[in-house]
């Protein structure tokens, strides 16, 4: 039973949340992963909130676990996919949203191309919001369940060293975790090739590195992002076999560490680019164990969201 709330009515990002909410946000997923670790794995929480799942971009792992959060909290869901809908004729974002939200929609999930879109919606739509990904800006609950796998794996992340590496330049989940693992006490560096590294990013705070094998041995935690070629209008890397050769990390590189690190990755991953597959599916990874924790940090985000709405202390 978590009778804590949050500063915000929105997740837009984690920009705009405190480390108290944070903390909150993790008691309360330790609470659903327990429940969903039960034979029966639902919980009423949600029964009178409806949902609608708007993803105007790409998505595997958020779409679904989101789903999945939003049916074990026994929410009513829609989901809206821009590829199959009337943007294609021409509709605009807010006119598309407020027609949904018509049906009686209490909240959104969404994701989308345009960096703020979510922010811009905040001030026009009254039902709250969840940001699923906006552009190359924010992925708020991947750096929640990133961090909540992180201390679930080493402890408070309070001093703890963790390097992003790769294309930070393009990556929503670098700005994310950045802010997370910041407002957590923890020390944050980013490596990867300079044309993919923003250039003041230290001025958020961190440390810039262009060089893998020395980031390694620094860290206890290597968060490895992918390319994301299809953001990319220009070329910042000769070729993906280059970056491999150069930036990918390979499980020789960790023998010569002269210690373990944790291994993470957002996913989808390109196997044998940013990372290599030995590496990937090495006892030190706990990719699968991000996914998992995934659903219980979305069924908090969205339980302690609702709870703005009213009284839903009641958990189970
Ligand atoms: N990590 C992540 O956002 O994956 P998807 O694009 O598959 O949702």
């Amino acid at each position: 039973m978590n009778r804590g709330r949050l500063s915000t009515k929105h997740l837009l990002g984690i920009k705009d949340i405190s480390a108290e909410d944070i903390r909150l946000i993790f008691e309360t997923a330790e609470q659903f992963k327990e429940v969903i670790n039960r034979p029966i794995k639902k919980v009423p929480s949600l029964r009178d909130v409806t949902i609608a799942n708007l993803f105007f971009e790409n998505s595997t792992r958020t779409k679904l676990s989101f789903e999945l959060a939003e049916k074990r909290l026994s929410a009513d869901i829609i989901n809206f996919s821009s590829s199959s809908s009337s943007v294609k004729k021409g509709e605009t974002l807010l006119d598309t949203v407020n027609n949904i939200l018509s049906m009686k929609v209490d909240m959104i999930v969404m994701r989308h191309p345009a960096p703020g879109a979510h922010a811009f919606l905040a001030n026009h739509i009254d039902a709250q919001i969840v940001n699923a990904g906006d552009g190359t800006h924010e992925h708020p609950t991947q750096a929640l369940l990133d961090a909540f796998s992180m201390r679930e794996k080493v402890g408070q992340l309070k001093g703890k060293k963790i390097c992003i590496f790769g294309d930070v330049l393009h990556s929503r989940v670098a700005l994310s975790n950045i802010f997370c693992l910041l407002k957590l006490g923890a020390k944050v560096r980013v490596c990867g090739p300079p044309t993919l590294i923003p250039k003041n990013i230290e001025s958020l705070g961190i440390e810039k590195s262009y060089n893998v094998q020395e980031s390694l041995q620094w860290c206890d935690i290597a968060n490895i992002l992918r390319i994301q070629l299809e953001r990319q209008e220009i070329n910042y890397i000769p070729s993906l076999r280059e970056y491999s050769l150069y930036y990918g990390i390979n499980k020789q590189m960790l023998d010569q560490l002269d210690k373990e690190i944790v291994i993470m990755h957002p996913g989808p991953i390109n196997r044998g680019v940013e990372i290599s597959s030995d590496v990937a599916d090495s006892e030190h990874s706990i990719i699968l164990q991000q996914v998992e924790n995934g659903v219980a940090i979305r069924m908090a985000v969205l339980f302690l969201l609702a709870n703005q709405r009213g009284d839903k202390d009641n958990l189970h």
